[in-house]
């Protein structure tokens, strides 16, 4: 059995799918760049029958991405293999992912079909995409609840359809690690052609047990684990990229398996997608917290002082944690900052360098001090940001204990493509600063959604430090999440709002139906 343990991220799936973790074209595809240089194996860009969004999404990445595999998720129906191939079809390595429930419950209730009706659907879906490809990958849906010896069954006749990934889920994350270590067993052992297939697990961490579900499996024999980066995903997400490969690596006397992952970019890939999705990375999260390697008792200080090995596993270094860097002054020049780009990973080209560059300047001028962190949200601001409908060109507040309720002014532009076509303006009182803000924008748009939901963390220490506003809003059933990264906590906020409603009025345009996983 070979050694290589396939890392197949779907950071930019099942991890998009996490509530507030939406991100568009452009953000996209620099997480598919970053993830390239980390050196996972394949990415999951997308489920491109969702929505044209999705489809064009993993269109771009598919051209985008030249070393490694994309993959597109498929439901096990012609027309979904259909759409996921057109997506993906010009990437260097392409692969269709297609799935089917296995479980009795999901059999009979979702998709309320017997198991010979499942196993005709799934051999005639894995023989539709191998008709494409021979990269093709099938996944049990909910394969920790399924009857052992049907799922055997499955895997036999998607492997003879062509099948060459069989993907065992853990779906609702109900598996205990010795007993999916035993299910994998079991599969390579009791299916016959097994040795024709790459076996993949996808473990949910409803428990807290993916990452322990997905090293037991690979231990049994599994050679693909399904991750993403800090765990993102459905509900209490999937298992972490970055303590998987770490447990790996640490512990390789045991597992004797290796990946090729660069490990010294996981705290840089951590840290843009948490960026990107406007959601600090918690301090206490391994591998990647600001805590994972800081030592608050003497003892341990005295211990780590004398031999980092004494309450060390493994050096911040290896994970590509540093001293946060003051990168820059009022005074450093362009080329400092393109190093700096070219350091974080961002390839920009001229034009966009000048719009960073006046960016950290004029931030350079606040704030005493600019870190990584903050050239990082500069360019998701400033590069990632695609212009959209509405566009504010400038706001005011007021607020404070003077009698007088808070109070909002704001002047609106509404854009079609580059071109402004008109230029709204409003002012409104409201309960405090945010909620005149907000009902002063929605009030020009012609609609309130309700805010769901209202974040802001500071992208670095410091009391002058940039702060990015998450809010989630719903209006009617849709509901979109939008960020803003400013200086000032009230101009964040509004850029948050407006992004939001962008997302929304894009939902609206392009009818956005997802169909159900
Ligand atoms: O959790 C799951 O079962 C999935 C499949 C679509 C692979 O995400
Ligand atoms: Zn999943």
């Amino acid at each position: 059995m070979s050694n290589h343990v396939y890392i197949f991220d779907t950071t930019l799936r099942d991890g998009e799918q996490s509530p507030g973790a939406t991100m568009n074209l452009e953000e996209k595809l620099g997480l598919a760049r970053q993830l390239e240089a980390l050196g996972v194996d394949i990415i999951e860009a997308g489920f491109p029958a969702a929505s044209q969004g999705d489809f064009e999404a993993v269109r771009a990445i598919a051209g985008e991405v030249k070393d490694i595999q994309v993959a597109a998720l498929c439901r096990a129906l012609e027309k979904d293999i259909d759409r996921g191939w057109e997506a993906i079809k010009d990437a260097a390595h392409p692969r269709i992912h297609t799935f089917l429930a296995t479980s009795e419950i999901h059999m009979a209730h979702k998709l309320r079909k017997t198991r010979e009706q499942v196993l005709a659907m799934a051999e005639a879906a894995v023989k539709h995409a191998a008709a494409y490809t021979d990269n093709v990958e099938f996944s049990a849906e909910d394969a920790s609840r399924s009857d052992w010896e049907f799922l055997a069954k499955v895997c036999e006749i998607v492997i003879n359809a062509g099948a060459t990934t069989v993907n065992i889920p853990d779906t609702v994350g109900y598996a205990q690690p010795f007993e999916f270590g035993e299910l994998i067993a079991y599969l390579l052992k009791n299916v016959p052609n097994s040795n024709r297939a790459v076996f993949s697990v996808h473990c949910h961490n409803d428990l807290g047990l993916a990452v322990a579900n997905s090293l037991s499996a690979i231990r049994a024999g599994a050679r693909q684990a399904e991750v993403t980066l800090s765990g993102i995903g459905e509900r209490a997400g999937n298992a972490s990229l970055e303590e998987l490969v770490m447990a790996l690596a640490t512990r390789h006397e045991l597992y004797k398996v290796d990946c090729g992952i660069n490990t010294r970019q996981l705290y840089p890939s951590c840290r843009r997608l948490s960026q990107i999705i406007g959601q600090p990375i918690p301090p206490y999260k391994a591998i990647v917290g600001t805590n994972a390697f800081a030592h608050e008792s003497g003892i341990h200080q005295d211990g780590v002082l004398k031999n980092p090995l004494t309450y060390e596993i493994m050096t911040p270094e290896s994970v590509g944690r540093k001293g946060t860097d003051m990168v820059i002054g009022k005074h450093s020049g362009s080329h400092a900052i393109k190093a700096k780009l070219v350091e974080l990973g961002y390839e920009l080209d001229e034009r966009q360098l000048g719009v960073v560059f006046s960016a950290v300047k004029d931030l350079a001028d606040k704030k005493e001090r600019v870190f990584d962190e903050d050239v990082e949200a500069l360019v998701l601001e400033k590069v990632y940001r695609r212009r959209d409908k509405y566009h504010m060109k400038d706001m005011t507040v007021f607020s404070g204990t003077h009698g007088v309720p808070p109070h909002a002014a704001m002047v609106l532009e509404i854009l079609d493509g580059e071109d402004v076509v008109e230029v709204r303006r409003n002012s409104a009182f409201g309960e405090g600063p945010v909620d005149a803000l907000f009902k002063c924008i929605g009030e020009m748009v012609g609609f309130a959604p309700t805010l769901d939901r209202f974040q802001i963390n500071a992208v670095t220490g410091g009391t002058d430090a940039q702060a990015t506003v998450t809010v989630r809003i719903m209006h009617g059933p849709k509901a979109a999440v939008g960020r803003g990264t400013n200086e000032d906590i009230l101009v964040a906020s509004a850029m948050a709002f407006i992004n939001a409603l962008n997302r929304l009025e894009k939902m609206r345009e392009e009818k956005e139906e997802c169909p159900t996983l």
